[in-house]
């Protein structure tokens, strides 16, 4: 059996990870300031991680959500403590789309509404409803484009009031910083303003922090360097350092009945695991503070390099902006650096999104590298 030719590969087979490095079949050492797209945050193989889910999955790796898992409730403890919304309540899930799935069925089923306000350039997903409210017309089949979604741009608050004023809109859905669009970011006042409009309207503010949250920007979420209160908070890709978890945070305001969500693998044994041990190791190594050192220590080096046009992102969501297209810069990288990188919506962005155990002398290994292909000498 072949399997269906989806994705273009890099001819690269990694079959070893430890930190910010992985290893190839060949056994080349590679620097990883991508992390399987912003998914690696306590770094490859951590031993906590490891000895987690080794020692749950030889006692139970699954059971249904019809018993008491006591490793949710701790999950959910945890998780509260660490992000500072510890009022929310948690539903988990397996995946980042599917986070997004269920925050906008809940903002329906309690608006009873059902148009969404989405952004130029976001990305939350392939399911059916949040394939609809992502703005690339090339991954949405006829099946999804039922779907009720209006594109605003960011920042025009105005376009917002009018539309939330018409009185059938369920959500706002926001990426607080833009991730696969290129890491857009407008003004506090703006999304200060969407989210008392949405107040006023009976609408929900969604903030999904799939890709932004669990430390990534410094803050536990993104939305946090802003006075809002979103009504539900969608979570994944760090959240299990590879395994695939994802969840909902929902405003304690939000009334669960029996059967309002559900799903057979969201929360099982193993993935809770993951995600305690991730939460453990953020906490014990203070990884939101590293971040912010090494933000800074990012920003301040890249003014070095030749020809970057605009240093953008916060955390360690970066980017680096060129007036070319990096896709032949990125190739260079990985197979001559042998460092892989990311790439956005943006084609003339460089993403880095590294695990959040990044050191410094990571970072100068990858600017050195940029600097001798940008300016050989
Ligand atoms: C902001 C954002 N939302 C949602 C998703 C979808 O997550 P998943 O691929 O886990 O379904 C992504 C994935 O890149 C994302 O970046």
């Amino acid at each position: 059996m072949k399997l269906f030719n989806v994705y273009p590969l890099y001819d690269i087979t990694p079959v070893k990870g430890n930190d910010v490095f992985v290893y190839d079949n060949k056994g080349v050492e590679y620097l990883d300031l991508y992390g399987g797209h912003a998914v690696i945050s306590i770094g490859h193989a951590h031993p906590k991680y490891v000895s987690n889910i080794q020692e749950q999955v030889a006692k139970l790796g699954f059971y249904s959500n019809a018993i008491h898992n006591p490793l949710q409730k701790e999950l959910a403890e945890k998780l509260g403590e660490l992000s500072g919304c510890d009022s929310y309540n948690l539903f988990l899930c397996n995946s980042g789309a599917e986070a997004n799935e269920n925050a906008l069925k809940v903002a329906s089923f309690v608006t009873g509404k059902s148009r969404v306000i989405s952004f130029r350039n976001s990305f939350h997903g392939r399911t059916s409803a949040t394939v609809a409210a992502t703005d690339n017309p090339k991954i949405v089949a006829p099946i999804n484009a039922q779907q009720k979604v209006t594109f605003l741009e960011l920042g025009d608050i105005d376009s917002v009031k009018t539309e939330l004023e018409k009185g059938d809109v369920c959500a706002v859905i926001l990426e607080f910083i833009q991730g696969v669009g290129g890491l857009d970011e407008t003004t506090a006042e703006f999304y200060e303003n969407v989210d008392t409009l949405c107040k006023a309207n009976n609408t929900f503010l969604i903030a999904d922090e799939v890709q932004a949250g669990y430390g990534r920007t410094g803050n536990f979420f993104a939305f946090q360097a802003y006075n809002v209160t979103p009504d539900v908070i969608s979570m994944a890709k760090g959240m299990g350092n590879g395994f695939p978890i994802g969840g909902i945070l929902l405003h304690p305001s939000i009334e669960a009945w029996f059967g309002m969500l559900g799903t057979t693998f969201g929360g099982n044994h193993l993935a809770c695991a993951a995600g305690i041990a991730v939460l453990d190791v953020m906490k014990d190594e203070s990884l939101m503070e590293h971040v912010k050192v090494l933000s800074e220590y990012f920003k301040k080096k890249a003014t070095e390099i030749p020809g970057v046009k605009t240093i953008k992102g916060r955390g360690l969501m970066l980017g680096l902006e060129f007036d070319f297209e990096v896709a032949e810069l990125r190739k260079k990288l990985i197979y001559d650096y042998h460092i892989f990188t990311g790439s956005a919506k943006n084609k003339k962005l460089l993403r880095i999104l590294p695990p959040l155990t990044v050191q410094k002398e990571h970072i100068d290994t990858f600017l050195t590298a940029l600097k001798s292909i940008l300016q050989p000498v």
